[in-house]
């Protein structure tokens, strides 16, 4: 009996002295975790779309977690939204593991025949989104220009907008680059709006016809990364992707249990069991 309950407090004892080393142990890796290591690595849910990783951040997720351009906004029963230069994209669908989002504008409406002077859209910073995908172009639409007249861009009139003085033209990139007789800085409002390649034929410059082709929705790989990639690699080494929030061009960091690291995470925590 005595020896009973000696062993058992022995045992006791024994077990005491464990669950206070495991407790030390995992709270000296908890607490000593890197903070962006364990905010990020958290699950990601924006409203409707589960389960969303790097590239993307928004919402309570921080920008650390994330890459520059592709920020959500969250909201509660919603599809997310992204924005891209000054546009506006409803996240339809995602396919992460092949890159691949659907996209739809929003407000397409408000970019026919705009009444209130909107923001020209620059060219070229929508890159980090669509730069790489081949099924896409651009649809420019050039309103309200002090053109004289061009014979070569009469099929690109566009001839259902009402209150400018000056003529309005819509065309892929080809209608600003050709010199065919428009100058675009005479058009007092320039928009930029990628749209699926195989629409470029369809369009005729009739209102309907627009309005179709920029209400519909659209897949579109993203990119993010070099090829072969760096999040990737950072993964195998059991990192989390993230961006360097220090560097002035918020570059790729590899976020380890440690510390981060440029690329891989290099510490001994970085090693598999
Ligand atoms: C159209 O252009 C003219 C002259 O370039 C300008 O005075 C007018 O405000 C413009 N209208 C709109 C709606 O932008
Ligand atoms: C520019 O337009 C002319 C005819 O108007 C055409 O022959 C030429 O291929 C065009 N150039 C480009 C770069 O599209
Ligand atoms: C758009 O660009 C044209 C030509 O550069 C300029 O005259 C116009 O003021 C710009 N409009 C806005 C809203 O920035
Ligand atoms: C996008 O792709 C999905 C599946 O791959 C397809 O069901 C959908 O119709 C496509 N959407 C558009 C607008 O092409
Ligand atoms: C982040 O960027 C800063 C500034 O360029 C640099 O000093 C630092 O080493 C970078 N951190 C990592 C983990 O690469």
């Amino acid at each position: 009996m005595v020896a009973r309950l000696s062993l058992y407090q022995h045992h006791s004892i024994i077990t005491t002295v464990f669950s206070v080393l495991i407790i030390l142990v995992s709270t000296s890796y908890g607490d000593d975790d890197n903070k962006d290591y364990t905010d990020c690595k958290k699950p990601f849910s924006c409203g409707l779309l589960p389960e969303l990783s790097y590239p993307f951040w928004g919402g309570d997720r921080p920008e650390v977690c994330g890459h520059k351009g592709f920020e959500l906004k969250c909201e509660e029963g919603q599809l997310p939204l992204i924005a891209s230069d000054t546009l506006e994209f409803r996240l339809l669908n995602l396919k992460q593991s092949s890159r691949l989002m659907a996209l739809q504008l929003v407000n397409f409406q408000e970019y026919i025949c705009p009444t209130q002077i909107r923001t020209n859209s620059s060219s070229g910073s929508d890159i980090h989104i669509f730069g790489y995908d081949l099924n896409l172009q651009n649809l420019n639409l050039l309103y309200n220009c002090s053109t004289s007249s061009s014979t070569v861009l009469s099929k690109n009139r566009i001839s259902f907008c009402n209150g400018y003085s000056g003529r309005s033209f819509y065309g892929n990139d080809d209608i600003l680059v050709n010199s065919s007789g428009l100058d675009v800085l005479q058009c007092s409002m320039r928009i930029r709006i990628p749209i699926a390649k195989s629409f470029g034929e369809l369009l005729v410059g009739d209102r309907a016809e627009l309005e179709e082709v920029l209400g519909e929705g659209f897949n579109v790989s993203y990119e993010y990364d070099q090829g072969p990639s760096i999040c990737e690699g950072c993964m195998a080494s059991r990192g989390i992707c993230g961006t360097n929030m220090t560097h002035p061009d918020k570059e790729f960091m590899c976020l380890c249990r440690d510390q981060p690291y440029a690329f891989v995470c290099q510490g001994k925590l970085a090693m598999p069991h």
